[in-house]
Formats: structure tokens, C-alpha cells, sequence
């Protein structure tokens, strides 16, 4: 009797704990909330107008194959195309999209998240990580490129023939020729990698939780997964208008409200047969729309792909720098100086101590309110991430 007595009040216990945690929750984010639902309700009063736009901006984005073809039929200046041949069985290509002065960036993911023999000792599996780019910036045409940024490219060079792990076309790499590149690894993964089971496009300034992203990605082939798109999902996101701005669309490019539904280019995952579909669709596409990630979703659009939101993927938020975060993280932005220091601590063997357990849990969803249901607090991991 009385050992029941106590079990009964220490669900109880719990109960009230859950009750309080969850009233701290809304109350927390209320203007979170609050002007999230507003702007909800505006876009799902869009979203009838918007299914009938897709269609037409299908219609209108699509051209010819041989014009086409313009847009994707760079020459390769470095290349491996056997990079993925010999091995049958690979979870994930993960290309990440550099440019060419970015030496250090690559030295580090080499040896934090993109390490690959770190990936298949520890974590036992198979995955290719290429980095993509394109000519040095300074010139822009590939004739002067030759003799003029020869420094650069003579570096890059020779980081390629120690790494064996550099893809580069002959287009200036520049932001606006960033569909460009989208092209290239689509198109790369095709013939030279169109076994492995998923497809990761990465910026070189994010931080990849390599472990829990294998763990995920392997939970998911089990599944059987296909028209997998997974990120931090931009939903009726409307065009840039403003001249100043980095990611301005005049309206002769793009005359609609609004974009279809796409996952931050900071980086995404697709499954095989997501990979395989945007590649048929870049092959009628006119992809002169220089914001990668909106092409994507156009591409994605036309094959009637949608992307999923995961609360881990980061947009262009950092996420807090917590043990309870590590223990969920995928991926986070902003990442160049401190990768060393992040990975030595998101991969430390005491993240899963502390985390796990009932205490450990209930320890790690109050952290986790407090670190992300603030008030003004963007574009890092949602509110609600701090439940799961
Ligand atoms: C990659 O990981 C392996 C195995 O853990 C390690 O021996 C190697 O030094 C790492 N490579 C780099 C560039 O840090
Ligand atoms: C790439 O970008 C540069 C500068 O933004 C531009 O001049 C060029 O036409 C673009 N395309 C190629 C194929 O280099
Ligand atoms: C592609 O779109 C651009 C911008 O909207 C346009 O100027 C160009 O003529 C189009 N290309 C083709 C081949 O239709
Ligand atoms: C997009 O357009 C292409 C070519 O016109 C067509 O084959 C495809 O079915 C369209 N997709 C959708 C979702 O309407």
C-alpha cells in the first residue's frame, strides 16, 4: 500500500515537472508564437493561389534541353571520377561547396566532420566527401584565369593531388554562379556517384554532427526512404525585392509572390531517388535563377518532390554551444574558427552520459528552453526542438 502510496506521487511529481516545463514553454516563446501563427495563417491563405502558381512556374521555367544543357555543360578543370567506384555500398555523398581560397576550411572539415577514415573507423560506414568549386575569383574569364591566378589554382593543385577529393568546373565562383555549382554536383553525382544512398550538398562554413547525422541517415535507409528532402525548410518564402541586398530577384526573373517550399542551401539531405529526379529536371530547367536554394525547390517542384522539416538542421543560425544540444545537433552555421573546439566537444564520449537517463533528460529539455525559447531568439533550432 504505501509503496504504492509513493509510486502514485512520484508520477505525480513528474506530471506537475511536465506541466510546469511545458507552461514555461509557451509562456517563453509566446511572441515567437504569437507572430509565427500570424504569419502561418497569412501563408496558408496563400497556399491554394500558390499550388496553381507552381504549376506555371514550372511551365515557365522550362526550356528547351539543348539550352538547357548550356547551363551545366562546364568543363571540368579537376575531377575523380572514380572516386565512388570501387565501393558498392556508400550511405552518403556529401559535397560541399567551397571556393577556391578556402584552403583553411577545407583543412578543417578534413579533420573534424569530414574526416573520412574517422567516419568509416568510428562510425562504420562508408561516406565520400568531395568539395566542389570554381575558378579563382579575381578573373573572369578562363582565358586569363591561366596566367594570371596561377598562385591560387597552382595551390589548389596541389591540394588536390594530396587529398584527391577537389571537383572543380571552369565557372567563376561567385555567389551569382552559385546554380551553377548546384548543377555540378547534381549533375557529378549522377555519373560518378548515383549509388550511394544519399546526397548531403554543405556550405564549408557549417558544422556537420557527423555521428548523429550517420545514425539518422542509417535509421532511415532501414526504412526504405525515398522522396527524402530533409533541412530547415523555407515555406512560401517570398522573393528579395530590395536592390541592396545579397539576394535580390528582379521581377522579370521571378514575377511571384512567393518561392515553393525549399531547405536552407547551408545544407540539406536528399535520398537517391530525390538526387536522381532534381537531375532530370535541371535537364529542362532555366536555371539563370542564381539563388541555389530556390532552385532547388523549383527543380524539386517540377518533379513534385516537397522538402521535411528536422528542428536540428540549422538556416543560418549557430546553435548554442550546450552538452544537451551535442546530443541532437545535425548541423549548424557560422561555424570557421572554433570547428576544432566544437567537434573535440559535441563528439566527447560525456555528451551521452549526461544526456541520458530520466534526469538526464528532464536536465536537457530545461537547458534547452532556456537556450531556445527566448523572445527574438532566430534562426537556430526552433522552440520545439527543445521537446524532442
Ligand atoms: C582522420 O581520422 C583518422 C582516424 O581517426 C586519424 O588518424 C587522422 O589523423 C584524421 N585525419 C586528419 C586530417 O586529421
Ligand atoms: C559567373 O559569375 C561571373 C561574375 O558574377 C559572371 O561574369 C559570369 O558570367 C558567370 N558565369 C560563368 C559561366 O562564369
Ligand atoms: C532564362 O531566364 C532568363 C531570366 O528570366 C531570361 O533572360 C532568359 O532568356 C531565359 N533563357 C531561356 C533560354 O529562355
Ligand atoms: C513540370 O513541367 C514538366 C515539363 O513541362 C512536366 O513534365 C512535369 O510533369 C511538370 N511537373 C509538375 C509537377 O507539374
Amino acid at each position: 500500500m504505501f509503496v504504492n502510496f509513493r509510486r502514485i506521487r512520484k508520477c505525480q511529481c513528474v506530471q506537475l515537472m511536465t506541466t510546469c516545463l511545458v507552461l514555461s514553454v509557451v509562456m517563453l516563446c509566446w511572441e515567437q508564437l504569437d507572430s509565427g501563427v500570424v504569419s502561418h495563417i497569412y501563408s496558408y491563405s496563400y497556399r491554394s493561389y500558390l499550388v496553381n502558381s507552381y504549376t506555371f512556374i514550372n511551365k515557365s521555367f522550362t526550356i528547351p534541353r539543348q539550352e538547357a544543357h548550356m547551363f551545366s555543360n562546364h568543363r571540368y578543370l579537376l575531377n575523380h571520377p572514380y572516386k565512388c567506384s570501387g565501393e558498392k555500398d556508400i550511405l552518403l555523398l556529401l559535397l560541399i561547396k567551397s571556393s577556391p581560397e578556402n584552403f583553411e576550411r577545407r583543412r578543417a572539415i578534413r579533420s573534424t566532420w569530414g574526416n573520412e577514415t574517422y567516419i568509416r573507423q568510428d562510425l562504420g560506414v562508408t561516406v565520400k566527401v568531395m568539395f566542389v568549386l570554381g575558378l579563382p575569383k579575381q578573373h573572369e574569364t578562363a582565358q586569363t584565369w591561366r596566367r594570371r591566378s596561377g598562385g591560387i589554382q597552382d595551390n589548389l593543385v596541389n591540394e588536390d593531388r594530396r587529398h584527391g577529393d577537389l571537383v572543380q568546373q571552369d565557372f567563376v565562383d561567385t555567389f551569382h554562379n552559385l546554380t551553377l555549382k548546384l548543377l555540378l554536383q547534381f549533375r557529378w553525382a549522377h555519373f560518378y556517384c548515383p549509388h550511394a544512398r544519399f546526397l548531403m550538398t554543405a556550405d564549408n562554413d557549417i558544422f556537420v554532427h557527423m555521428p548523429n547525422l550517420v545514425l539518422y541517415l542509417q535509421y532511415m535507409d532501414r526504412k526504405g526512404v525515398t522522396d527524402f528532402w530533409i533541412g530547415h525548410v523555407h515555406r512560401g518564402a517570398p522573393p528579395i525585392r530590395q536592390k541592396e541586398s545579397k539576394y535580390y530577384v528582379p521581377q522579370e526573373m521571378y514575377p511571384w509572390a512567393s518561392y515553393p517550399d525549399y531547405t536552407a542551401g547551408a545544407g540539406y539531405v536528399v535520398s537517391r531517388d530525390v538526387a536522381n529526379k532534381i537531375y532530370q529536371a535541371s535537364l529542362t530547367l532555366n536555371a539563370s535563377l542564381y539563388i541555389d536554394d530556390v532552385f532547388m525547390g523549383i527543380c524539386a517542384n517540377a518533379m513534385g518532390v516537397s522538402p521535411q522539416e528536422h528542428v536540428y538542421f540549422s538556416g543560418e543560425g549557430k546553435a548554442p554551444y550546450h552538452l544537451c544540444i551535442y546530443d541532437k545537433m545535425m548541423t549548424s552555421h557560422g561555424h570557421v574558427a572554433d570547428i576544432y573546439e566544437l567537434w573535440k566537444a559535441a563528439t566527447n564520449p560525456e555528451v551521452k552520459r549526461v544526456t541520458s537517463g530520466l534526469f538526464g533528460r528532464l536536465y536537457c529539455t530545461a537547458v534547452k528552453l532556456t537556450l531556445l525559447c527566448r523572445p527574438y531568439f532566430f534562426n537556430t533550432y526552433p522552440c520545439k526542438a527543445a521537446l524532442l
